[in-house]
């Protein structure tokens, strides 16, 4: 993975454009990243259902979620191209989930 070109690609959370959530509490995983994991990804990626229903990732923990490659979590909820769109079947996540997320990788994932 290229940090470089994944950095480049994030201006938008850097002041470039407003954002589009209206809180500037620091984004971590347990304020901000686990409860957008239990409304949308937990009923695929949770610890009893990943294995038959999320493609055997598991999302159940801080340390599942850190485990995955960030620029694969963040195409798979960005819908992009080449990635298997997240969550599955569904619409997107909003735009300040997606932002949430951007911003905690960005932050380092820090988990409280
Ligand atoms: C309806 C079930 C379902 C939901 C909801 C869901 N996923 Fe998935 N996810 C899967 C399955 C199944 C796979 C295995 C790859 C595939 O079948 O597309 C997967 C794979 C992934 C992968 C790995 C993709 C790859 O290329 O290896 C990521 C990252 C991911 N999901 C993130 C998420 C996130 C983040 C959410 C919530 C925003 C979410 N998923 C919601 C079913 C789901």
């Amino acid at each position: 993975m290229s940090l470089l070109s994944f950095a480049s690609a994030c201006t938008y959370s850097k002041g470039t454009e407003p954002s589009p959530c209206n809180d500037p509490t620091p984004v971590t995983y347990a304020k901000t990243i686990s409860p957008i994991f239990d409304a949308s990804c937990r009923k695929c990626h949770g610890a009893d259902v990943y294995v038959t229903l999320g493609g055997g990732n598991d999302y159940s923990t801080y340390e599942g979620i850190k485990r995955q490659s960030s620029r694969l979590l963040l195409g798979s909820v960005q819908h992009e191209a080449g990635f298997a769109p997240m969550p599955k079947g569904e619409a997107k996540l909003s735009a300040c989930d997606i932002e949430h997320i951007k911003t905690w990788i960005e932050a380092g994932q820090p988990n409280n």
